[in-house]
C-alpha cells in the first residue's frame, strides 16, 4: 500500500511528482503530499482526501523545485489527516521522508527519541524514520540512512531528502517495492513503473536491502554495508498508453475489454516456458500441491484446484496466504507450493512463500509485475502478460492467471501420465479458443449493462454454483461487493439448504452459474428452491435451453469444456459488477478502504 515517487533533475519536480502520484493512486488514496527542496529549505503540501484535493491546494499555493518526493497514502497507523500525511519531516526541518511499509518497532523507537527530547507531530509509524534520521545525522546522508535502517524493524521503501545535500535524492528498499528510473532530464524513484513511464522506460529494480543515491546526472547503488553495487537497467516494453484510460470512463472497464488480447499474449508466452521449466522439474518428486494467495488470486487458485485434481488426479490444497503462514503448514520438500499474485508484492503471499521455502518446499509463482518480490524469490516464476493493471478490482490479471494455471495443469497431467498427448492437444486447442469466446461475450456488453442497471436496488446478491462453477461464483461475489458495496456471498449450490436459504426473500438476487453438464439438473433444483422463496435469478450458463421467465433471466455463455468455463463466466460477472457499481455512482477504480497492492499484513 501507499505509493511513493521522487525526482531530481533539470525540470520542475512538482508536476512530475503530481502526475506520478496519479498513476500510483491505486495504491492508496486516503491522503497525499509532496515536499520539494527550495530556497534553502523544504516546501511542503499535505492534504487529507483524494489527490485532487492536493492538486487544488497546489494551484492555490504553488510549489517549485528540482528535487522532490511525493506520497499517496493508505492509512495504517494514524487516521487519514493532513498531519498524518507524508512527507514527514524531522523536528529540525532537516530530513524529509516518504515511506511505504510498516515500522513494527516504531513505538520503542519513538519512546527512545522522546526520552531524548524529540517531539512528534503525527500518530504515524513513519515519522519515526525522519526523526531518527535527524537524530543520527552527522553530515553524510548515506551513513545516516545506513544507521537508521539498522534500527528499523518491519518493511520499508523510502524516499529521503536532506538539507545538507540539496541535489541528492536517496532511497532504500526492504520488503516493499521500489524502482529507479533514469532519463535524460533527471532521475526518479517510484513504487511502480506506470508512475514514471511518461519520462523513461529504463528502469533499475532494487533488491531488498539496497540503497540508491540519485543526482541529476547519475545514479549509484549501495548495500547496507556501504559496498557499491553495479546494476544493469531493464527496458520496460509496456507502452505509455497501457497505463492510461484510453477513452474509457474507468480503468476497470478498459482492463475488462483488454482481456482477449492479454489472454492471447499470456497463452503465447506461457506455453513454451511451462514446457521448458517442466523439463527441469521432476514433478514426480511431489506428493501434493498447495496453492496459496489472497483475494481474487486465491479464487484463481480455487478454480485451479478443480482443474488440477480432475486432470492430474493429484491432491491440491488451496490456502489463504494470510492463514497459511500461521497455521504450522504441513509442507516439506515433497510439496510444490504455487503462489499466485498480480502485484507479486502482497505481504501475506510473500510471507507464505518464505514460510514454504523455510520448510523445504519447492515454490512456483504466477505473477504479473516483473521484478516483484515473489517473482524474484520463488524457485520458478511464470509471468502473466496482463500489462499494468490499475483498477483496484482485478480483472485481466485474474483471467491471465487462469490460463497459466490451465496450461500448467495440462502439462502436469501429461507428465504424470494422466493425460494422453492427444487429449492434451485437444485441451490446449480449447484454451487457444478462449480469447475469441471472451470477445463474443464482450460484444454483449449492452445486454449485461441493461440487466445490471435493474439490479442496483438489491440489498443482497448471492452467487451459487457447483464444482468449478462454485469456485468462480466466489470471484463474482468478491468483485461485486468490492466495488458496489452491495452485500454478497458465494455458496456451493448444495449448501443452501444447510443454512443460507433462510436469507432468501423477495429482495434477493441469486446469480446461478451452471456450466457443468452432469450437475446441471442439481443446480437448476437449487435455482427453483430460491425462486419459490421469492428470489430473482440471473442464470449464467452455456446450456441453450435454459428457461427464461419473470423470475429468471439467462445469459448464454459460449460453449467450452467445463474446466475452462470460469474464463467465460468471469467476464459476465466482471461486467455485471462493473455496471451495478457504475449505476450506483461508485468510485469504481478506487473502492473505499481498499488499495491495489496490499503490502502490509
Ligand atoms: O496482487 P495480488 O494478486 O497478490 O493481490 C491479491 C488481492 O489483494 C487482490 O486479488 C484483491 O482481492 C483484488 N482487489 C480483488 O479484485
Amino acid at each position: 500500500m501507499c505509493g511513493i515517487i521522487g525526482y531530481v533533475g533539470a525540470q520542475d519536480a512538482v508536476p512530475i511528482i503530481v502526475d506520478g502520484l496519479k498513476k500510483l493512486e491505486y495504491r492508496g488514496y486516503d491522503s497525499a503530499g509532496i515536499a520539494v527542496y527550495a530556497n534553502d529549505g523544504f516546501s511542503v503540501a499535505k492534504q487529507e482526501g483524494r489527490l485532487n484535493a492536493l492538486e487544488t491546494r497546489l494551484e492555490e499555493q504553488p510549489l517549485f523545485g528540482h528535487l522532490g518526493i511525493g506520497h499517496t497514502r493508505w492509512a495504517t497507523h494514524g487516521e487519514p489527516s493532513d498531519v498524518n500525511s507524508h512527507p514527514h519531516i524531522g523536528s529540525q526541518n532537516k530530513i524529509a521522508i516518504v515511506h511505504n511499509g510498516i515500522i513494527e518497532n516504531y513505538k520503542q523507537l519513538k519512546e527512545y527519541l522522546e526520552r531524548r527530547g524529540v517531539s512528534f507531530a503525527s500518530q504515524t509509524d513513519s515519522e519515526v524514520i525522519a526523526q531518527l534520521a535527524e537524530y543520527y545525522h552527522r553530515g553524510n546522508i548515506l551513513d545516516t540512512v545506513i544507521k537508521v535502517t539498522g534500527r528499523l524493524e518491519g518493511s520499508f521503501a523510502l524516499g529521503i531528502m536532506c538539507l545538507d545535500e540539496p541535489e541528492t535524492l536517496i532511497a532504500v528498499k526492504k520488503d516493499n517495492p521500489l524502482i529507479v528510473g533514469v532519463s535524460e532530464h533527471g532521475n526518479f524513484i517510484a513504487s511502480d513503473v506506470p508512475a514514471i513511464l511518461k519520462h523513461t522506460n529504463k528502469v533499475y529494480y532494487l533488491n531488498d536491502k539496497e540503497i540508491t543515491i540519485l543526482r541529476k546526472d547519475g545514479v549509484r547503488f549501495f548495500d547496507f554495508d556501504k559496498e557499491e553495487l553495479q546494476k544493469t537497467p531493464e527496458t520496460i516494453t509496456w507502452s505509455f498508453d497501457s497505463a492510461e484510460k484510453g477513452g474509457y470512463p474507468h480503468f476497470m472497464l478498459k482492463e475488462i475489454m483488454e482481456q482477449p488480447k492479454i489472454m492471447r499474449d499470456t497463452i503465447n508466452n506461457t506455453s513454451a516456458s511451462v514446457r521448458e521449466a517442466m523439463n527441469e522439474l521432476d514433478i514426480t518428486q511431489f506428493n501434493k500441491i498447495v496453492i496459496t494467495a489472497c483475494g481474487s488470486a486465491y479464487n484463481a487458485g480455487f478454480v485451479a484446484k478443480y482443474v488440477f485434481e480432475r486432470l492430474c488426479r493429484f491432491p491440491v490444497e488451496v490456502e489463504l496466504a494470510s492463514e497459511f503462514r500461521y497455521k504450522d503448514p504441513i509442507v516439506d520438500e515433497r510439496t510444490l507450493v504455487i503462489l499466485v499474485s498480480q502485484s507479486g508484492e502482497t505481504a501475506d503471499t510473500i510471507a507464505a512463500m518464505r514460510e514454504a521455502k523455510a520448510r523445504g518446499a519447492h515454490t512456483l509463482s504466477i505473477v504479473n509485475v516483473v521484478g516483484s518480490a515473489i517473482a524474484k524469490e520463488s524457485d520458478i516464476c511464470f509471468y502473466t502478460a496482463a500489462g499494468p493493471e490499475i483498477a483496484v478490482a482485478t480483472t485481466k490479471a485474474f483471467s491471465a492467471q487462469l490460463v497459466v494455471l490451465y496450461i500448467l495443469a495440462i502439462e502436469f497431467a501429461l507428465r504424470l501420465g494422466k493425460l494422453t498427448a492427444d487429449d492434451s492437444d485437444k485441451l490446449t486447442a480449447e484454451i487457444a479458443l478462449l480469447p475469441d469466446k471472451v470477445e463474443t461475450l464482450l460484444s454483449q456488453v449492452d445486454t449485461i449493462q441493461k440487466y445490471a442497471a435493474s439490479c442496483v436496488g438489491y440489498k443482497s446478491i448471492f452467487f451459487i454454483g457447483r464444482n468449478i462453477d462454485y469456485a468462480i461464483a466466489m470471484e463474482g461475489s468478491l468483485k461485486l461487493k468490492e466495488i458496489s458495496y452491495i452485500h454478497s456471498e458465494a455458496y456451493a449450490g448444495g449448501e443452501l439448504k444447510h443454512g443460507t436459504i433462510s436469507l432468501i426473500e423477495e429482495e434477493t438476487l441469486v446469480v446461478a452459474i451452471a456450466n457443468c453438464e452432469r450437475l446441471y439438473p442439481k443446480i437448476i433444483s437449487n435455482v427453483e428452491q430460491v425462486i419459490s422463496r421469492g428470489a430473482k435469478v440471473l442464470l449464467l450458463s452455456n446450456f441453450e435451453n435454459a428457461e427464461q421467465n419473470d423470475h429468471q433471466s439467462h445469459i448464454l455463455l459460449p460453449p467450452t469444456v467445463d474446466l475452462f468455463s470460469p474464463s467465460l463466466s468471469v467476464i459476465v460477472l466482471q461486467l455485471f459488477s462493473y455496471y451495478v457499481a457504475a449505476n450506483k455512482g461508485a468510485d469504481i477504480d478506487k473502492p473505499r478502504n481498499l488499495a491495489k497492492s496490499v503490502t502490509v499484513e
